[in-house]
């Protein structure tokens, strides 16, 4: 891609979670992320079972090249959850981006855990490239509350609700060209098509390219 050719990143990379110890971690996301028992079951995909230290310099390494093909003063929102937190934090970062919150998604129906904290949100970071660009004067949320997307609907295994993902695109300039490298199922591109944004989406499973292709020809709402 060229260089400065995107006015923003919105992205949901494969977060390499989903259990405490390196052993759960490396299970197949069909079976980390979907219950055993779901009627439809959704295709797995890969680049999830990363040991820590690679994960981080992976994501350094494609958090560089988003940074290069953002025109300046574009911005990074990137999601994770509370246990990868640190390390994108990191990679974030180190991919030249500069650090400017983390915005809260909070899941009002989250399994709630007996006798300790409930794991009721997912973060999104967000970065600048400089300094940002602000296209309007409006203050935006911290903290967005919006339901996970419900099993039996969903196109990916992983898939996040479009009305959030339309609220974030509020930090871009209406018209913007928005990269989406691990598009999944194309919420993002969905929500770009819903807002009058432009998007371009990359996506190595086959079968959410194909998914994705067919959604985004199709009125998303
Ligand atoms: C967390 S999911 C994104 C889900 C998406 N937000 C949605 O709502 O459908 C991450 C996606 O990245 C894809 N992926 C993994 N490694 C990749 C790579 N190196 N290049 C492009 N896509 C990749 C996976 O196949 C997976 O579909």
């Amino acid at each position: 891609m060229e260089t400065e050719s995107v006015d923003a990143v919105l992205t949901d990379p494969p977060y390499s979670t989903g259990g405490t110890y390196a052993a759960q971690r490396q299970r197949p996301p069909s079976e980390k992320y979907q219950d055993h028992d779901v009627k439809t079951k959704r295709s797995s995909f890969t680049g999830d079972n990363r040991d820590q230290r690679s994960f981080i310099t992976w994501a350094t390494l494609w958090l560089t090249e988003c940074h290069r093909v953002t025109k300046e003063g574009g911005s990074c929102m990137m999601f994770t959850d509370w246990r990868q937190l640190p390390a994108m934090s990191d990679a974030l970062q180190a991919g030249g981006w500069v650090w400017r919150n983390i915005v809260v998604w909070h899941k009002p129906s989250a399994r709630p855990i007996c006798g300790e904290f409930t794991r009721q949100c997912e973060f999104v970071l967000f970065g600048v490239k400089d300094r940002l660009a602000r296209s309007h004067r409006r203050c935006l949320p911290g903290v967005y509350t919006q339901s996970i997307v419900a099993h039996q609907r969903r196109m990916h295994l992983t898939e996040k609700p479009i009305p959030l993902l339309e609220a974030l695109l509020e930090v871009t300039p209406p018209g913007a060209t928005i990269l989406d490298p691990f598009m999944g199922s194309a919420t993002t591109g969905a929500a770009c098509q819903n807002t009058g944004r432009k998007f371009i989406g990359i996506e190595l499973s086959p079968d959410y390219f194909k998914i994705a292709k067919t959604r985004l020809k199709a009125p998303t709402n």
